[in-house]
């Protein structure tokens, strides 16, 4: 299946024509011309310094747990597999964590709750891994990954040079930072270093996690139960990439200004919103794909997920081109009806 063709003077194996589906969560086939996958940073260093890839384009793969690929990638992938947990130094109140980019995200928040740790409960059973979760700034429940982000070291790929970013520095915003703007495809991250807490701070404040706390008569959750009642909210909402391939959320959910917001709230009254801290409206994105019909509708191999609309999946066998295309029309039917514009928060290659 995959060619095994040259090693010569790295310590990792270059394949070609390396089939991408078993890495992504979207499970599509396509391929990549080349694919290395380094677990040291020597290894990475050691490629990087090699002029044969200078003009090769370079593709990050942490999860794929983000990413929908419409065609083959006609240059070289390199999949971080740095592992490794490290508890740095500790205050009274906080300890600061160390973990390397190419750790499951999940197994990095159990690993956290075992060791009674705070701060990324809310964030359980995320897809992906950790040198994600600064890239987009994950958040779900209340959570953003910026909340308990500390620092993160990153390689520069023309220069090879280490350098440490701040949080001030990542330009974190709504599934956004500046890895995934002005510095898109320049570094790569190899480890991110997180503030956990001591004495924790629970946030039970997202409505789905407040009712089921209530209906379990759990008056002062630990960060293990909002663990599990995150984990059981996943489970019954999201489907499992490992059973039906998606990568969560298709889009993100616009925000509007007041004037837009307005006009939309005279005419859909009934529409969920959120008021943001920056006078803007927040509008779920499921909920307007809903409105246009598309909930549970099958195209082909394709479709948006039957409980989360916002979810668009594979139902085996679907090229990345016919998501791509069925991702176009939702985001035209959505214009349409509301005139909102909805952006893709998973990364298009
Ligand atoms: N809704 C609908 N129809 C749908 C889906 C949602 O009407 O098909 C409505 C819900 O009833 C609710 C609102 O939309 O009133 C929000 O829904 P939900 O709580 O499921 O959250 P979301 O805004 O759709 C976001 C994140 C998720 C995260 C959840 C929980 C984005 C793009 N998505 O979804 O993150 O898990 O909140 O915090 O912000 C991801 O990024 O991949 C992801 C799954």
């Amino acid at each position: 299946m995959n060619n095994f063709t040259f090693q010569i003077q790295y310590m990792s194996t270059v394949f070609t024509e390396f089939s991408l589906h078993p890495y992504n969560t979207f499970s599509v086939a396509a391929k990549a011309k080349y694919f290395i996958e380094f677990s040291t940073q020597d290894e990475l260093m050691d490629l990087l310094q090699d002029a044969y890839w200078n003009d090769t384009k370079k593709m990050i793969l942490g999860g794929g747990s983000n990413i929908l690929l419409t065609k083959d990638f006609d240059g070289l992938v390199l999949k971080n597999s740095l592992l490794g947990i490290e508890v740095l130094s500790e205050t009274s109140n906080y300890y600061y964590v160390k973990a390397n980019a190419g750790e499951s995200w999940h197994d990095f928040v159990c690993y956290c709750i075992e060791q009674n740790m705070g701060g990324v409960e809310n964030l359980s059973l995320i897809p992906g891994s950790v040198g994600a979760s600064p890239m987009q700034n994950i958040g779900a429940y209340g959570v953003e990954l910026c909340d308990v982000f500390h620092s993160l070291e990153a390689l520069e790929i023309n220069t090879l040079k280490k350098r440490e970013f701040s949080a001030e520095e990542c330009y974190f915003g709504y599934r956004e930072s500046i890895f995934k703007k002005a510095l898109k495809d320049q570094y790569i991250i190899l480890s991110v270093t997180y503030r956990l807490t001591k004495n924790h701070l629970i946030n039970a404040s997202y409505g789905a996690l407040s009712e089921i706390l209530k209906q379990k008569n759990i008056e002062h959750p630990s960060i293990k139960d909002i663990s599990d009642i995150v984990i059981e909210i996943r489970q019954s909402k999201l489907p499992d990439p490992k059973q039906l391939g998606n990568a969560g959320s298709f889009f993100k959910n616009p925000e509007i200004n007041k004037s837009e917001f307005d006009s939309f709230h005279r005419e859909h009254g009934n529409a969920p919103f959120y008021n943001l801290e920056n006078g803007k409206y927040k509008i779920p994105a499921g909920w307007l794909i809903e409105q246009c019909g598309w909930k549970g509708k099958v195209i082909g191999n394709t479709g948006a997920h039957k409980d989360q609309a916002l979810v668009l999946v594979n139902y085996g066998g679907a090229q990345g081109e016919e998501i791509w295309k069925l991702a176009l029309n939702i985001q035209t039917s959505v214009k349409e009806k509301f005139k909102i514009e909805i952006q893709t928060e998973v990364n298009i290659y």
